[in-house]
């Protein structure tokens, strides 16, 4: 007979956090584990349970991610089901039906220039594969010194070595150990008014003189880290400048992909498809760990036609095209399809905007943008925007606060009356926070 288990499976939020402290290493930790942690153990809807059985209106889709809310059940039937039936088998040396069917299926909706998906598990990783095949690409079409991957300021490309190298540095220690090869140019900077940059002219410069030994430009269409517009304009701009310089342009839709900005993916603002496009979060919609590369045939073929030379793309994981998780995928896309997703993130996101709209003239506030449900109040310092997160969580509202700006990134099947919620519940966190230095 087994012995009974001695680790609780529950508790309450001061018993699991104190757990917590001694065996629990948090990304990005020490900083955000504090005694208001929210341990999560359920979830409905927008909303989620914390251990103590406190409700919380989750503005921040857990990491971004949870864009169809919580217990969605299309999802996940459609990934029981496929656990049941078959729950993986490798792509290295087989093929699995969902693989299959999700790489047909995000062709169908980034085609006709975009075709080809290769799978990953999160967005590091995608922005890793992607590195790799802008540099493959450019080396066996006869140029391994165009090595160079252009960044933007302020992006967020992930954690990994490589996509940690093309992210704003956040330790004195990742810039020691950042591999070579990586560059930052100045992102555009249209919210700082007339005297901002559109950014153009540094992409420009930067090209004009390395364009030769440049692979790839990565670009995210609304930056995560604190609801950055990157302006039609500028894409347009960085399209032209990548094709004149045969350089790869590379669009980081790991966030905005699926439907965030109110459009299937953020190019679509634009009207320009990248060289590359990689998605993640709304993708698997927090029920699975999955991400997307997807690319043109152009750049396929150079890796098919090379394959003696090459021996092909050599790069991939043991859960590259899991099956569950991209049965996941297909479930998620139908959804967006047919329950109107898209229509309600543009609704809801200008009803945010809206009513977000008074807090906008207050002496501490410097901006209020956002695109679809990637919304940020951008305050005069981290310390305020900080506390402002505090009075949300005390009113029953979870954001994220990215530098000196809350993010509201609700679920894409958001509410007009949890809108109402939410933007009210930030307007008395200003009004309390508005008094005193930030
Ligand atoms: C734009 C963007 N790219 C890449 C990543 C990295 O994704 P992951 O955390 O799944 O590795 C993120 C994560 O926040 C992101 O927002």
């Amino acid at each position: 007979m087994n012995a009974a288990p001695t680790t609780p499976t529950t508790g309450g939020q001061a018993d699991l956090l104190s757990v917590d402290a001694d065996y629990l290493w948090h990304p990005w930790s020490p900083s955000r584990v504090n005694a208001e942690t929210t341990v999560a153990v359920s979830g409905q809807g927008c909303e989620v349970r914390d251990a103590d059985g406190h409700r919380y209106l989750d503005a921040r889709s857990s990491g971004l991610n949870a864009n169809l809310g919580y217990g969605c059940r299309p999802v996940i039937d459609a990934v029981s089901e496929q656990l049941s039936r078959l729950m993986t088998y490798d792509l290295g040396e087989g093929a699995n039906v969902p693989a299959i069917r999700l790489a047909q299926r995000i062709a169908e909706l980034t085609g006709p220039r975009l075709t080809r998906t290769f799978f990953c598990n999160s967005g590091s990783e995608a922005v890793e594969a992607t590195i790799r095949v802008a540099r493959f690409y450019h080396a066996a079409l006869g140029s391994p010194e165009r090595n160079i991957i252009v960044s933007l300021d302020n992006a967020y490309h992930g954690a990994t070595m490589a996509a940690a190298a093309c992210s704003a540095a956040s330790s004195p220690f990742a810039d020691a150990v950042a591999p070579p090869g990586f560059v930052t140019v100045p992102r555009p900077v249209p919210e700082a008014g007339p005297s901002g940059s559109d950014g153009v002219e540094a992409l420009r410069d930067f090209l004009a003189e390395n364009g030769e030994r440049t692979a790839a430009v990565i670009v995210e269409p609304v930056q995560a880290r604190g609801a950055y517009i990157s302006p039609d304009n500028y894409l347009r701009a960085a399209r032209e400048l990548c094709d004149r310089h045969g350089v790869l342009l590379v669009l980081d839709e790991v966030t905005t992909g699926f439907g965030r900005t109110g459009r299937m993916f953020g190019y679509e603002h634009a009207g320009i498809p990248p060289d590359v496009l990689l998605t993640s979060k709304g993708l698997g919609a927090g029920y699975v760990s999955l991400a997307a590369v997807t690319t043109t045939e152009h750049v396929f073929d150079v890796f098919d036609r090379n394959k003696r030379e090459m021996a092909g793309f050599v790069h991939g994981h043991t859960h590259s095209g899991h099956a569950a998780a991209c049965a996941a995928g297909l479930a998620v896309i139908d959804f967006i399809d047919t329950e109107g997703i898209l229509a309600n993130v543009r609704a809801r996101g200008d009803q945010l905007l809206d009513a977000l709209a008074e807090v906008h003239s207050l002496p501490f506030v410097h901006d209020v943008r956002g695109r679809g449900l990637l919304v940020a109040v951008e305050t005069d310092s981290r310390r305020r925007a900080s506390r402002m997160r505090r009075h949300m969580r005390a009113a029953g509202v979870l954001v994220r606060r990215v530098g000196p700006n809350v993010l509201l990134a609700p679920p894409l099947v958001v509410t007009s009356s949890e809108i109402d919620r939410i933007a009210t519940s930030l307007v008395a966190a200003a009004g309390v926070v508005g008094t005193g230095p930030g």
